[in-house]
């Protein structure tokens, strides 16, 4: 059951054959996805053969096949990791019942809304991502891009396979709308916020990809979790071509980072005018990106206090991170947990219902997570001797979901006033002349082993291949 089969029009290890109605739905889906990913994948980038790894059995360890594929012959696929007969729900209301195999009917439409929601997203990074290939600024990262653009292609068919197989007609109507939104768009856009902004320039997708994709692993880590058991299986599998993803942007912004420290030691200099000049990014404008990014990704968990994070939670469909390591009671009835709340213009702590939490649960778990890599960023600065030092911004800043949505707070937490805001924000949030200068830095670089000015470039290549591998070739 853990290898997977590719003599088939669509590579599973679902035995997809022995259902002919299902197949033969998925068949007629898969034009239209191939379509999309024309329209909408990588910009000009159909004739090139790239060094991708692709799935080869869904084992822990080794699934991955490494070769050059020109991207629309990527063969995505259905893989689920192999399932436990005997696997019971871990938590809320079901706890210890065995995990469900088919949707039950009194949770049928939150699980399509959740399974909708985070399908989603999937196309959406895509479609953000699409015009970065022309300004890459190395083979080596063309490649990682390409690589987490066709495994974001595959994530979309894990929900499309579970819409499919699980809900219906409806669900087949799920799966041709989640081709039909498109990233940005005035009149039918993604879903959730953060998937509606652009991913104009490298700087700003390595931070997605550091952030964002973070948020992708904790949600997927939250459903893994889930009482239904298909959907536990296939966000499995997907957390493991996650890691990647987030490794592209936490050692993208890395390099970065070791790239604008050097110049700073070159010249002597933290003079943000001399190191433009010099062609690096200034750590005050990568501290806006992050503070960007880190901000619209926190929103992407939800309003703090909800009453449907309660439901999935008790109905036990959406578990926490790593419910299964926790060692409470996993029905969460008494318990409280601390928020954060406005009161007469300050910020201040207020003990609710844990159930109602469960979204400012899975921020809180993100934070922690997502402030380790920053830690690491500042590793490097350390290392080179340069003082300034890279922080993520309190929770409350820069909100447009839940309790802090409109209120105007500074990156280290303090209420200001709308004046103070407006006079302050180009110092906190990127300004459209710090994107005018990281755009002004952008261009392609395409020869094996050559790197942009203003990134380093890696320690070691992919899959042991040296940095100078032809990663991509043009054609
Ligand atoms: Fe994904
Ligand atoms: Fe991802």
């Amino acid at each position: 059951m853990s290898s997977i089969n590719y003599s088939e029009k669509i590579p599973n290890n679902v035995n997809l054959a022995d259902d002919r109605t299902l197949q033969r739905a998925l068949e007629q889906w898969q034009p239209n996805f191939l379509s999309w990913w024309g329209d909408m994948g990588p910009d000009g980038s159909h004739g090139y053969d790239v060094y991708l790894r692709t799935a080869v059995s869904v084992d822990a360890g080794g699934w991955a096949h490494f070769d050059h594929v020109k991207m629309p012959d990527y063969r995505w696929g259905i893989f689920l990791t192999p399932g436990d007969a005997d696997r019971r729900i871990g938590f809320g209301e079901h706890r210890g019942e065995p995990a469900w195999q088919e949707v039950p009917g009194e949770h049928r439409a939150n699980l399509r809304r959740i399974i909708v929601t985070q399908g989603d997203t999937e196309p959406a990074s895509v479609e953000q991502q699409r015009h970065l290939g022309l300004t890459a600024p190395s083979m080596y990262d063309l490649r990682n891009l390409f690589q987490v653009n066709v495994e974001e292609g595959r994530h979309l068919w894990a929900m499309v396979y579970l819409l499919h197989r699980y809900f219906g007609r409806d669900g087949r109507e799920e799966a041709e709308a989640l081709l039909d939104r498109r990233s940005g768009d005035d009149d039918n856009p993604r879903i959730l916020g953060a998937f509606n902004e652009r991913t104009p320039d490298w700087l700003s997708f390595f931070m997605f990809t550091y952030f964002t994709d973070r948020d992708g692993k904790f949600q997927l880590a939250a459903l893994s979790e889930s009482g239904f058991d298909p959907l536990a299986r296939t966000t499995k599998f997907m957390l493991t071509e996650e890691a990647h993803h987030m490794f592209v942007g936490e050692s993208g912004v890395s390099r970065v980072i070791q790239r604008t420290a050097q110049v700073m030691n070159e010249l002597k200099t933290d003079d943000v005018n001399k190191l433009r000049a010099a062609g690096v990014i200034d750590l005050e404008t990568i501290q806006r990106y992050i503070n960007f990014h880190y901000s619209v990704t926190i929103d992407l968990f939800g309003a703090d206090h909800s009453s449907n994070a309660a439901t999935f939670y008790s109905s036990g469909l959406k578990g926490r991170y790593e419910e299964g390591k926790r060692d409470d009671d996993h029905r969460l009835d008494n318990q409280t947990y601390r928020l954060l709340d406005v009161t007469d213009g300050r910020l201040v702590e207020r003990e609710v219902p844990m159930l109602n939490a469960m979204n400012e649960v899975l921020r809180d778990d993100y934070i922690k997570d997502s402030m380790a890599g920053v830690n690491r960023w500042n590793k490097v600065l350390e290392k080179a001797g340069v003082d300034f030092r890279l922080s993520v911004p309190h929770k409350a800043f820069n909100r447009q979901i839940g309790t802090f949505a409109g209120v105007r707070v500074a990156p280290d937490g303090r209420i200001v006033s709308d004046r103070e805001w407006q006079a302050r924000q180009n110092e906190w949030l990127p300004s459209a002349e710090d994107r005018a200068f990281v755009a002004s830095l952008m261009g392609r670089v395409a020869e094996p082993g050559k790197f942009a000015n203003w990134i380093a470039p890696p320690a070691i290549g992919i899959n042991r291949q040296p940095v100078d591998f032809e990663y991509v070739r043009f054609n």
